[in-house]
Protein backbone atom coordinates (compact mmCIF):
# COMPACT_ATOMS: atom_id res chain seq x y z
CA UNK A 1 0.00 0.00 0.00
CA UNK A 2 1.01 3.24 -0.46
CA UNK A 3 1.04 6.19 1.99
CA UNK A 4 -2.77 6.38 1.51
CA UNK A 5 -3.14 3.29 2.47
CA UNK A 6 -4.53 2.75 -1.41
CA UNK A 7 -3.35 -0.20 -3.66
CA UNK A 8 -0.78 1.67 -6.37
CA UNK A 9 -0.23 0.59 -9.54
CA UNK A 10 2.80 2.85 -11.62
CA UNK A 11 2.76 2.45 -15.01
CA UNK A 12 6.25 3.51 -17.27
CA UNK A 13 5.00 4.12 -20.73
CA UNK A 14 2.17 6.13 -21.79
CA UNK A 15 1.46 5.09 -25.32
CA UNK A 16 -1.20 3.16 -27.26
CA UNK A 17 -0.99 0.04 -24.79
CA UNK A 18 -0.11 1.75 -21.56
CA UNK A 19 -2.63 4.75 -21.90
CA UNK A 20 -5.84 3.05 -22.50
CA UNK A 21 -5.07 -0.05 -20.68
CA UNK A 22 -4.33 1.62 -17.72
CA UNK A 23 -7.41 4.65 -18.07
CA UNK A 24 -9.74 1.18 -17.91
CA UNK A 25 -7.79 -0.02 -14.66
CA UNK A 26 -8.36 3.08 -13.13
CA UNK A 27 -12.27 3.10 -14.28
CA UNK A 28 -13.09 -0.74 -13.11
CA UNK A 29 -11.32 -0.39 -9.72
CA UNK A 30 -12.31 2.56 -7.77
CA UNK A 31 -10.49 2.11 -5.04
CA UNK A 32 -6.53 1.54 -6.58
CA UNK A 33 -4.77 4.28 -7.66
CA UNK A 34 -3.51 4.35 -11.41
CA UNK A 35 -0.42 6.60 -12.15
CA UNK A 36 0.79 6.64 -15.75
CA UNK A 37 4.12 7.83 -16.46
CA UNK A 38 5.89 8.83 -19.23
CA UNK A 39 9.86 10.37 -20.10
CA UNK A 40 7.83 12.39 -22.97
CA UNK A 41 6.82 15.77 -21.37
CA UNK A 42 5.11 16.83 -23.79
CA UNK A 43 2.94 13.25 -23.95
CA UNK A 44 1.73 13.82 -20.25
CA UNK A 45 1.26 17.23 -21.22
CA UNK A 46 -1.86 16.08 -23.76
CA UNK A 47 -2.95 13.16 -21.30
CA UNK A 48 -3.89 15.85 -19.31
CA UNK A 49 -4.90 18.39 -21.13
CA UNK A 50 -8.24 19.75 -20.71
CA UNK A 51 -9.32 19.94 -24.37
CA UNK A 52 -10.54 16.33 -24.72
CA UNK A 53 -9.62 16.31 -28.63
CA UNK A 54 -5.91 16.66 -27.53
CA UNK A 55 -5.70 13.16 -26.01
CA UNK A 56 -2.01 11.98 -27.52
CA UNK A 57 -4.14 9.04 -29.41
CA UNK A 58 -7.83 8.38 -30.60
CA UNK A 59 -9.90 5.54 -29.45
CA UNK A 60 -13.63 5.17 -29.61
CA UNK A 61 -14.21 5.25 -25.84
CA UNK A 62 -11.02 6.15 -24.61
CA UNK A 63 -11.90 10.42 -23.88
CA UNK A 64 -14.64 9.20 -21.72
CA UNK A 65 -12.50 6.72 -19.74
CA UNK A 66 -9.79 8.86 -19.54
CA UNK A 67 -12.30 12.29 -18.09
CA UNK A 68 -14.17 10.59 -15.65
CA UNK A 69 -11.32 9.03 -13.79
CA UNK A 70 -8.42 11.60 -14.30
CA UNK A 71 -7.57 13.48 -11.19
CA UNK A 72 -9.49 10.70 -9.16
CA UNK A 73 -7.46 7.74 -9.52
CA UNK A 74 -5.67 7.86 -12.44
CA UNK A 75 -3.05 10.23 -12.95
CA UNK A 76 -0.36 11.11 -15.74
CA UNK A 77 2.99 12.53 -14.98
CA UNK A 78 6.57 12.76 -15.45
CA UNK A 79 7.76 12.00 -11.93
CA UNK A 80 8.84 8.55 -12.71
CA UNK A 81 10.88 7.81 -9.66
CA UNK A 82 8.30 9.14 -7.88
CA UNK A 83 5.48 6.40 -8.91
CA UNK A 84 8.32 3.98 -8.61
CA UNK A 85 8.71 4.36 -5.26
CA UNK A 86 4.80 4.54 -4.20
CA UNK A 87 4.38 1.42 -6.62
CA UNK A 88 3.26 -1.44 -5.26
CA UNK A 89 2.89 -3.08 -8.73
CA UNK A 90 4.62 -1.65 -11.61
CA UNK A 91 3.34 -2.14 -15.38
CA UNK A 92 5.78 -1.49 -17.98
CA UNK A 93 4.44 -0.43 -20.70
CA UNK A 94 7.45 1.30 -23.18
CA UNK A 95 8.01 0.12 -26.96
CA UNK A 96 9.53 -2.33 -28.43
CA UNK A 97 10.62 -1.58 -32.04
CA UNK A 98 12.44 -3.68 -34.23
CA UNK A 99 16.27 -3.43 -34.06
CA UNK A 100 17.45 -0.69 -36.76
CA UNK A 101 21.53 -1.62 -36.12
CA UNK A 102 23.77 -3.91 -34.79
CA UNK A 103 23.68 -8.07 -34.10
CA UNK A 104 19.26 -8.94 -35.61
CA UNK A 105 19.20 -5.64 -37.12
CA UNK A 106 15.67 -5.83 -38.75
CA UNK A 107 14.51 -8.87 -36.87
CA UNK A 108 15.21 -8.54 -33.36
CA UNK A 109 13.45 -6.27 -30.88
CA UNK A 110 14.97 -3.41 -29.66
CA UNK A 111 15.07 -4.08 -25.61
CA UNK A 112 17.05 -0.49 -24.98
CA UNK A 113 13.72 1.15 -22.99
CA UNK A 114 13.09 -1.69 -21.49
CA UNK A 115 16.25 -1.80 -19.87
CA UNK A 116 16.42 1.33 -19.10
CA UNK A 117 13.21 1.57 -17.45
CA UNK A 118 14.08 -2.03 -15.68
CA UNK A 119 17.50 -0.19 -14.31
CA UNK A 120 15.64 2.78 -13.12
CA UNK A 121 13.37 0.61 -11.22
CA UNK A 122 16.09 -1.10 -9.82
CA UNK A 123 17.88 2.18 -8.81
CA UNK A 124 14.57 3.11 -7.03
CA UNK A 125 12.61 0.83 -5.44
CA UNK A 126 12.85 0.46 -2.01
CA UNK A 127 10.75 -2.22 -0.90
CA UNK A 128 9.46 -5.36 -2.74
CA UNK A 129 7.40 -4.83 -6.35
CA UNK A 130 5.41 -6.74 -8.78
CA UNK A 131 6.87 -6.12 -12.17
CA UNK A 132 4.67 -6.89 -14.69
CA UNK A 133 5.46 -7.11 -18.39
CA UNK A 134 3.21 -5.69 -20.79
CA UNK A 135 5.25 -4.32 -23.97
CA UNK A 136 5.34 -7.36 -26.02
CA UNK A 137 9.10 -8.72 -26.01
CA UNK A 138 10.81 -11.66 -27.26
CA UNK A 139 10.61 -15.27 -24.97
CA UNK A 140 13.12 -15.14 -22.18
CA UNK A 141 12.79 -11.18 -21.80
CA UNK A 142 11.45 -11.94 -18.40
CA UNK A 143 14.40 -13.56 -17.22
CA UNK A 144 16.70 -10.80 -18.55
CA UNK A 145 15.11 -8.38 -16.79
CA UNK A 146 14.63 -10.24 -13.32
CA UNK A 147 18.55 -10.69 -13.56
CA UNK A 148 18.89 -6.75 -14.06
CA UNK A 149 16.09 -6.05 -11.62
CA UNK A 150 17.51 -8.80 -8.94
CA UNK A 151 21.47 -7.75 -9.47
CA UNK A 152 21.80 -5.49 -6.17
CA UNK A 153 20.37 -8.28 -4.60
CA UNK A 154 18.24 -5.79 -1.80
CA UNK A 155 14.83 -5.69 -3.25
CA UNK A 156 13.12 -8.64 -4.43
CA UNK A 157 11.14 -8.40 -7.36
CA UNK A 158 8.76 -10.91 -8.74
CA UNK A 159 9.03 -10.60 -13.09
CA UNK A 160 5.22 -11.31 -14.32
CA UNK A 161 4.28 -11.41 -18.23
CA UNK A 162 1.12 -9.92 -18.90
CA UNK A 163 1.12 -9.68 -22.90
CA UNK A 164 -2.01 -7.45 -23.97
CA UNK A 165 -4.06 -8.78 -27.11
CA UNK A 166 -6.13 -4.94 -27.78
CA UNK A 167 -6.24 -4.06 -31.24
CA UNK A 168 -6.34 -0.53 -31.71
CA UNK A 169 -9.58 1.47 -32.72
CA UNK A 170 -11.36 -1.23 -30.38
CA UNK A 171 -8.91 -0.82 -27.51
CA UNK A 172 -11.68 0.45 -25.07
CA UNK A 173 -14.49 -2.11 -25.62
CA UNK A 174 -10.98 -5.13 -25.93
CA UNK A 175 -9.93 -4.03 -22.41
CA UNK A 176 -13.31 -4.35 -21.08
CA UNK A 177 -14.61 -6.71 -22.42
CA UNK A 178 -11.37 -9.38 -23.23
CA UNK A 179 -11.39 -12.83 -24.43
CA UNK A 180 -8.95 -13.98 -22.15
CA UNK A 181 -6.01 -12.29 -19.67
CA UNK A 182 -3.26 -14.06 -19.66
CA UNK A 183 -0.89 -14.29 -16.56
CA UNK A 184 2.85 -15.73 -17.10
CA UNK A 185 4.65 -16.12 -13.56
CA UNK A 186 6.62 -18.02 -11.36
CA UNK A 187 4.00 -20.96 -10.45
CA UNK A 188 6.69 -23.04 -8.88
CA UNK A 189 7.17 -20.69 -6.33
CA UNK A 190 5.64 -18.92 -3.37
CA UNK A 191 6.19 -15.85 -3.70
CA UNK A 192 5.78 -15.87 -7.39
CA UNK A 193 2.30 -18.02 -6.70
CA UNK A 194 1.45 -14.60 -4.29
CA UNK A 195 2.04 -12.15 -7.18
CA UNK A 196 0.09 -13.49 -10.03
CA UNK A 197 -2.60 -13.65 -7.60
CA UNK A 198 -2.34 -9.68 -7.01
CA UNK A 199 -2.56 -9.47 -10.69
CA UNK A 200 -5.37 -11.45 -10.95
CA UNK A 201 -7.29 -9.35 -8.34
CA UNK A 202 -7.02 -6.25 -10.13
CA UNK A 203 -8.26 -8.06 -12.92
CA UNK A 204 -11.02 -9.85 -11.24
CA UNK A 205 -12.95 -6.22 -10.13
CA UNK A 206 -14.49 -6.83 -13.84
CA UNK A 207 -13.38 -10.16 -15.97
CA UNK A 208 -14.92 -13.74 -15.11
CA UNK A 209 -12.54 -15.61 -13.21
CA UNK A 210 -12.74 -18.40 -16.17
CA UNK A 211 -11.00 -15.65 -18.84
CA UNK A 212 -8.13 -15.47 -16.95
CA UNK A 213 -5.47 -17.81 -17.46
CA UNK A 214 -2.51 -18.16 -15.68
CA UNK A 215 0.44 -20.19 -16.89
CA UNK A 216 4.92 -19.80 -17.30
CA UNK A 217 6.49 -16.80 -17.72
CA UNK A 218 7.93 -18.10 -21.23
CA UNK A 219 4.85 -19.68 -22.38
CA UNK A 220 3.00 -16.37 -21.93
CA UNK A 221 5.71 -14.35 -23.65
CA UNK A 222 5.58 -16.45 -26.55
CA UNK A 223 1.52 -16.93 -27.07
CA UNK A 224 1.57 -12.90 -27.45
CA UNK A 225 3.47 -13.59 -30.13
CA UNK A 226 2.26 -16.96 -32.00
CA UNK A 227 -1.04 -14.75 -31.51
CA UNK A 228 -0.07 -12.14 -33.50
CA UNK A 229 1.28 -14.54 -36.17
CA UNK A 230 -1.72 -16.65 -36.78
CA UNK A 231 -3.71 -13.54 -37.27
CA UNK A 232 -1.11 -11.97 -39.66
CA UNK A 233 -0.78 -15.48 -41.21
CA UNK A 234 -5.00 -15.53 -42.05
CA UNK A 235 -4.38 -11.93 -43.99
CA UNK A 236 -1.56 -12.94 -45.84
CA UNK A 237 -3.70 -16.19 -46.78
CA UNK A 238 -6.45 -14.57 -47.85
CA UNK A 239 -4.49 -12.30 -49.51
CA UNK A 240 -2.64 -15.12 -51.75
CA UNK A 241 -6.25 -16.41 -52.26
CA UNK A 242 -7.06 -12.81 -53.32
CA UNK A 243 -4.02 -12.88 -56.42
CA UNK A 244 -5.51 -16.19 -57.49
CA UNK A 245 -9.21 -14.26 -57.67
CA UNK A 246 -8.19 -11.84 -59.76
CA UNK A 247 -6.40 -14.85 -62.29
CA UNK A 248 -9.08 -16.89 -62.22
CA UNK A 249 -12.40 -14.72 -62.35
CA UNK A 250 -13.50 -15.81 -58.48
CA UNK A 251 -14.29 -13.40 -55.80
CA UNK A 252 -12.02 -13.27 -52.78
CA UNK A 253 -15.28 -12.52 -50.37
CA UNK A 254 -17.22 -15.54 -51.76
CA UNK A 255 -14.48 -17.35 -50.84
CA UNK A 256 -13.86 -16.13 -47.38
CA UNK A 257 -17.28 -17.06 -46.18
CA UNK A 258 -17.77 -20.16 -47.83
CA UNK A 259 -14.28 -20.83 -46.35
CA UNK A 260 -14.98 -19.27 -42.89
CA UNK A 261 -18.57 -20.43 -42.21
CA UNK A 262 -16.28 -23.73 -41.47
CA UNK A 263 -16.64 -23.50 -37.07
CA UNK A 264 -13.39 -25.20 -37.34
CA UNK A 265 -11.64 -22.37 -39.57
CA UNK A 266 -14.26 -19.05 -38.23
CA UNK A 267 -14.78 -16.00 -40.36
CA UNK A 268 -13.01 -13.30 -38.28
CA UNK A 269 -9.88 -11.81 -40.42
CA UNK A 270 -10.37 -13.18 -43.50
CA UNK A 271 -10.77 -9.43 -45.38
CA UNK A 272 -8.94 -9.25 -48.35
CA UNK A 273 -6.62 -5.66 -48.42
CA UNK A 274 -3.89 -4.39 -49.73
CA UNK A 275 -1.53 -5.26 -46.96
CA UNK A 276 -1.26 -5.58 -42.90
CA UNK A 277 -0.04 -3.34 -41.35
CA UNK A 278 -0.04 -2.03 -37.11
CA UNK A 279 2.65 -1.85 -34.88
CA UNK A 280 2.88 -5.38 -33.50
CA UNK A 281 1.85 -7.78 -36.58
CA UNK A 282 5.26 -7.40 -38.88
CA UNK A 283 7.24 -6.88 -35.48
CA UNK A 284 6.73 -9.59 -33.92
CA UNK A 285 6.45 -12.02 -36.59
CA UNK A 286 10.11 -10.57 -37.60
CA UNK A 287 10.96 -11.47 -33.55
CA UNK A 288 10.06 -14.86 -33.94
CA UNK A 289 11.59 -15.52 -37.42
CA UNK A 290 14.69 -14.30 -35.18
CA UNK A 291 14.18 -16.23 -32.05
CA UNK A 292 13.90 -19.41 -34.12
CA UNK A 293 16.61 -18.44 -36.24
CA UNK A 294 18.95 -18.20 -33.03
CA UNK A 295 17.56 -21.63 -32.29
CA UNK A 296 19.01 -23.27 -35.02
CA UNK A 297 15.34 -23.61 -36.36
CA UNK A 298 16.16 -22.55 -39.98
CA UNK A 299 13.35 -23.71 -42.08
CA UNK A 300 10.69 -23.21 -38.99
CA UNK A 301 12.12 -19.29 -39.50
CA UNK A 302 11.67 -19.47 -43.20
CA UNK A 303 7.56 -20.40 -42.42
CA UNK A 304 7.31 -17.56 -40.14
CA UNK A 305 9.08 -15.16 -42.39
CA UNK A 306 6.76 -15.95 -45.58
CA UNK A 307 3.77 -13.81 -43.82
CA UNK A 308 5.57 -10.74 -43.74
CA UNK A 309 7.11 -11.32 -47.37
CA UNK A 310 3.08 -12.62 -48.93
CA UNK A 311 2.29 -8.51 -47.07
CA UNK A 312 4.49 -6.70 -48.69
CA UNK A 313 4.19 -9.14 -52.11
CA UNK A 314 0.53 -8.13 -51.83
CA UNK A 315 1.40 -3.92 -51.44
CA UNK A 316 3.64 -4.54 -54.29
CA UNK A 317 0.91 -5.96 -56.22
CA UNK A 318 -1.81 -3.51 -55.51
CA UNK A 319 0.72 -0.32 -56.72
CA UNK A 320 1.15 -2.75 -60.48
CA UNK A 321 -2.01 -2.57 -60.47
CA UNK A 322 -2.06 1.06 -60.10
CA UNK A 323 0.37 1.45 -62.70
CA UNK A 324 -0.28 -0.79 -65.63
CA UNK A 325 -4.59 0.46 -64.65
CA UNK A 326 -3.27 3.88 -65.26
CA UNK A 327 -1.30 3.37 -68.70
CA UNK A 328 1.67 1.53 -67.67
CA UNK A 329 3.18 5.52 -66.12
CA UNK A 330 1.63 7.49 -63.11
CA UNK A 331 4.40 10.29 -63.74
CA UNK A 332 3.11 13.74 -63.21
CA UNK A 333 -0.32 12.31 -63.11
CA UNK A 334 -2.51 13.53 -59.58
CA UNK A 335 -4.07 10.46 -57.17
CA UNK A 336 -5.96 10.68 -54.53
CA UNK A 337 -5.00 8.63 -51.37
CA UNK A 338 -8.02 8.10 -49.55
CA UNK A 339 -6.78 6.54 -45.95
CA UNK A 340 -3.48 6.69 -44.07
CA UNK A 341 -3.56 4.79 -41.13
CA UNK A 342 -2.92 1.09 -40.90
CA UNK A 343 -7.07 0.50 -40.37
CA UNK A 344 -10.14 2.61 -39.59
CA UNK A 345 -10.89 4.07 -36.34
CA UNK A 346 -7.52 4.54 -35.13
CA UNK A 347 -4.80 7.55 -35.84
CA UNK A 348 -1.70 5.38 -35.67
CA UNK A 349 0.18 4.98 -39.30
CA UNK A 350 2.92 2.56 -37.74
CA UNK A 351 4.00 0.09 -40.75
CA UNK A 352 0.50 1.05 -42.76
CA UNK A 353 0.32 0.32 -45.89
CA UNK A 354 -0.44 3.53 -47.11
CA UNK A 355 3.08 4.40 -46.42
CA UNK A 356 4.24 1.78 -48.63
CA UNK A 357 1.94 2.67 -51.56
CA UNK A 358 2.55 6.64 -51.32
CA UNK A 359 6.38 5.52 -51.28
CA UNK A 360 6.45 3.40 -54.29
CA UNK A 361 3.95 5.86 -55.79
CA UNK A 362 6.17 9.06 -55.44
CA UNK A 363 8.86 7.15 -56.95
CA UNK A 364 7.07 7.05 -60.40
CA UNK A 365 6.97 10.98 -59.68
CA UNK A 366 3.21 10.73 -59.37
CA UNK A 367 1.22 13.56 -57.42
CA UNK A 368 -0.25 12.51 -54.69
CA UNK A 369 -3.30 14.34 -52.37
CA UNK A 370 -3.77 12.37 -49.26
CA UNK A 371 -6.99 12.66 -47.62
CA UNK A 372 -7.25 10.75 -44.15
CA UNK A 373 -9.85 11.73 -41.27
CA UNK A 374 -7.63 11.00 -38.16
CA UNK A 375 -4.13 11.51 -39.09
CA UNK A 376 -2.19 14.48 -38.41
CA UNK A 377 -0.85 16.21 -41.28
CA UNK A 378 2.85 16.00 -39.33
CA UNK A 379 2.69 12.39 -39.14
CA UNK A 380 1.56 12.34 -42.86
CA UNK A 381 4.94 14.35 -43.87
CA UNK A 382 6.95 12.06 -41.22
CA UNK A 383 5.97 9.35 -42.54
CA UNK A 384 6.55 10.26 -46.68
CA UNK A 385 9.62 11.86 -45.61
CA UNK A 386 11.37 8.77 -43.54
CA UNK A 387 10.21 6.48 -46.51
CA UNK A 388 11.10 8.60 -49.55
CA UNK A 389 14.46 9.07 -50.70
CA UNK A 390 14.04 12.34 -52.02
CA UNK A 391 14.22 15.30 -49.25
CA UNK A 392 11.37 17.08 -48.09
CA UNK A 393 11.91 19.93 -50.86
CA UNK A 394 11.45 17.50 -53.89
CA UNK A 395 8.51 15.90 -51.95
CA UNK A 396 6.40 19.39 -51.30
CA UNK A 397 6.35 19.02 -55.12
CA UNK A 398 4.52 16.18 -55.23
CA UNK A 399 2.81 15.33 -52.16
CA UNK A 400 -0.32 17.97 -51.21
CA UNK A 401 -2.56 16.71 -47.78
CA UNK A 402 -5.93 17.34 -48.61
CA UNK A 403 -8.38 18.15 -46.01
CA UNK A 404 -11.37 16.40 -47.44
CA UNK A 405 -12.10 13.98 -49.57
CA UNK A 406 -13.23 15.86 -52.28
CA UNK A 407 -10.49 18.33 -52.21
CA UNK A 408 -8.09 15.36 -52.64
CA UNK A 409 -10.23 13.75 -55.64
CA UNK A 410 -10.38 16.92 -57.35
CA UNK A 411 -8.28 16.71 -60.96
CA UNK A 412 -7.20 13.30 -60.31
CA UNK A 413 -6.71 9.91 -62.53
CA UNK A 414 -7.07 8.10 -60.33
CA UNK A 415 -8.98 7.47 -56.35
CA UNK A 416 -6.87 5.05 -54.03
CA UNK A 417 -8.68 3.65 -51.01
CA UNK A 418 -5.94 2.73 -48.56
CA UNK A 419 -7.87 2.54 -45.61
CA UNK A 420 -11.74 1.31 -44.75
CA UNK A 421 -12.73 4.21 -43.25
CA UNK A 422 -16.50 4.13 -43.24
CA UNK A 423 -16.85 7.75 -44.43
CA UNK A 424 -15.89 6.46 -47.56
CA UNK A 425 -18.50 4.27 -48.46
CA UNK A 426 -21.58 7.49 -48.01
CA UNK A 427 -18.80 9.42 -50.54
CA UNK A 428 -21.10 11.21 -53.40
CA UNK A 429 -19.48 9.23 -56.76
CA UNK A 430 -21.57 11.29 -58.60
CA UNK A 431 -19.91 14.47 -57.62
CA UNK A 432 -16.32 12.96 -57.62
CA UNK A 433 -16.67 11.52 -60.57
CA UNK A 434 -17.48 15.17 -62.33
CA UNK A 435 -14.67 16.62 -60.71
CA UNK A 436 -12.18 14.09 -61.85
CA UNK A 437 -9.95 13.71 -64.91
CA UNK A 438 -11.58 10.64 -67.65
CA UNK A 439 -11.52 8.08 -67.24
CA UNK A 440 -11.86 7.87 -63.60
CA UNK A 441 -10.36 4.91 -62.19
CA UNK A 442 -10.96 3.79 -58.37
CA UNK A 443 -8.13 1.25 -56.92
CA UNK A 444 -10.11 -0.28 -53.97
CA UNK A 445 -7.30 -1.78 -51.61
CA UNK A 446 -10.45 -2.43 -48.49
CA UNK A 447 -13.25 -3.50 -50.59
CA UNK A 448 -15.26 -1.22 -48.75
CA UNK A 449 -17.31 0.74 -52.08
CA UNK A 450 -19.65 -0.86 -53.98
CA UNK A 451 -18.25 -1.55 -57.13
CA UNK A 452 -21.15 -2.42 -59.00
CA UNK A 453 -22.67 1.03 -58.96
CA UNK A 454 -19.64 2.74 -59.12
CA UNK A 455 -19.09 0.83 -62.85
CA UNK A 456 -22.62 1.88 -63.44
CA UNK A 457 -21.61 5.78 -62.94
CA UNK A 458 -18.31 5.48 -65.32
CA UNK A 459 -15.85 4.78 -63.12
CA UNK A 460 -12.85 2.09 -63.93
CA UNK A 461 -12.73 -0.53 -61.06
CA UNK A 462 -10.15 -2.63 -59.43
CA UNK A 463 -10.90 -4.13 -56.58
CA UNK A 464 -8.66 -6.67 -54.25
CA UNK A 465 -9.28 -9.98 -55.48
CA UNK A 466 -12.43 -9.43 -57.80
CA UNK A 467 -12.93 -10.15 -61.27
CA UNK A 468 -10.90 -7.57 -63.00
CA UNK A 469 -12.87 -4.48 -64.69
CA UNK A 470 -12.69 -5.25 -68.46
CA UNK A 471 -11.57 -1.47 -68.90
CA UNK A 472 -8.70 -1.92 -66.73
CA UNK A 473 -5.40 -2.62 -68.29
CA UNK A 474 -3.88 -5.41 -66.85
CA UNK A 475 -0.56 -6.99 -67.85
C1 LIG B 1 -3.10 -6.60 -33.46
C2 LIG B 1 -3.79 -7.76 -32.74
O1 LIG B 1 -5.12 -7.93 -33.29
C3 LIG B 1 -3.86 -7.48 -31.25
O2 LIG B 1 -4.41 -8.60 -30.56
C4 LIG B 1 -2.46 -7.18 -30.72
O3 LIG B 1 -2.53 -6.83 -29.35
C5 LIG B 1 -1.81 -6.05 -31.50
O4 LIG B 1 -1.82 -6.36 -32.90
P1 LIG B 1 -3.83 -4.18 -34.26
O5 LIG B 1 -2.51 -4.12 -34.95
O6 LIG B 1 -4.23 -3.01 -33.43
O7 LIG B 1 -3.93 -5.46 -33.30
O8 LIG B 1 -4.98 -4.35 -35.37
P2 LIG B 1 -5.68 -5.58 -36.10
O9 LIG B 1 -7.13 -5.37 -36.03
O10 LIG B 1 -5.17 -6.89 -35.66
O11 LIG B 1 -5.27 -5.33 -37.64
C6 LIG B 1 -3.93 -5.45 -38.07
C7 LIG B 1 -3.85 -5.18 -39.55
O12 LIG B 1 -4.43 -6.25 -40.30
C8 LIG B 1 -4.60 -3.91 -40.02
O13 LIG B 1 -3.83 -3.24 -40.96
C9 LIG B 1 -5.87 -4.45 -40.62
O14 LIG B 1 -6.42 -3.58 -41.56
C10 LIG B 1 -5.36 -5.74 -41.25
N1 LIG B 1 -6.42 -6.74 -41.45
C11 LIG B 1 -7.06 -7.28 -40.38
C12 LIG B 1 -6.73 -7.15 -42.74
O15 LIG B 1 -6.15 -6.66 -43.72
N2 LIG B 1 -7.70 -8.11 -42.92
C13 LIG B 1 -8.36 -8.67 -41.87
O16 LIG B 1 -9.22 -9.55 -42.10
C14 LIG B 1 -8.04 -8.24 -40.55
P1 LIG C 1 3.11 1.01 -27.56
O1 LIG C 1 2.32 0.92 -28.84
O2 LIG C 1 3.90 -0.24 -27.28
O3 LIG C 1 2.31 1.47 -26.40
P2 LIG C 1 4.21 3.71 -27.82
O4 LIG C 1 5.37 4.16 -28.63
O5 LIG C 1 2.85 4.18 -28.18
O6 LIG C 1 4.27 2.10 -27.83
O7 LIG C 1 4.42 4.08 -26.29
C1 LIG C 1 5.56 3.81 -25.55
C2 LIG C 1 5.81 4.98 -24.60
O8 LIG C 1 6.86 4.61 -23.70
C3 LIG C 1 6.26 6.28 -25.28
O9 LIG C 1 5.37 7.33 -24.91
C4 LIG C 1 7.68 6.52 -24.72
O10 LIG C 1 7.96 7.90 -24.51
C5 LIG C 1 7.62 5.78 -23.39
N1 LIG C 1 8.93 5.36 -22.87
C6 LIG C 1 9.93 4.72 -23.52
N2 LIG C 1 10.96 4.48 -22.69
C7 LIG C 1 10.61 4.95 -21.47
C8 LIG C 1 11.25 4.98 -20.18
N3 LIG C 1 12.46 4.43 -19.98
N4 LIG C 1 10.60 5.57 -19.15
C9 LIG C 1 9.35 6.10 -19.34
N5 LIG C 1 8.70 6.10 -20.53
C10 LIG C 1 9.31 5.52 -21.58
Amino acid sequence: MGSTGRYQVCCIGAGYVGGPTMAVVAKMCPKIDVTVVDISQRRIDSWNSEEESELPIYEPGLKEAVVNTRGKNLFFSTDIDGAIERANMIFVAVNTPTKKDGLGAGRAADLTYWELAARRIAKIAKSPKIIVEKSTVPIRTAEAISTVLNASGTTKFQILSNPEFLAEGTAVRDLENPDRILIGGNLKDEDGIKAVGELVDIYSHWVPKERIITTNVWSSELSKLVANFFLAQRVSSINAVSALCESSGADVDEVSMAVGMDSRIGSKFLKASVGFGGSCFQKDILNLVYLSESMGLKDIAEYFHWVVRMNDLQKDRFVSRIIHGLFNTVTGKRIAILGFSFKKDTGDTRESAAISVCQRLVDERAHLAIYDPKVYETQIWQDITTASKMDRLELEKLVHISSNPYDAAKGSHALVVCTEWDEFRDLNFEKILSIMEKPAFIFDGRNVLSHEYLRKLGFVVYAIGKPLDPRLNVV
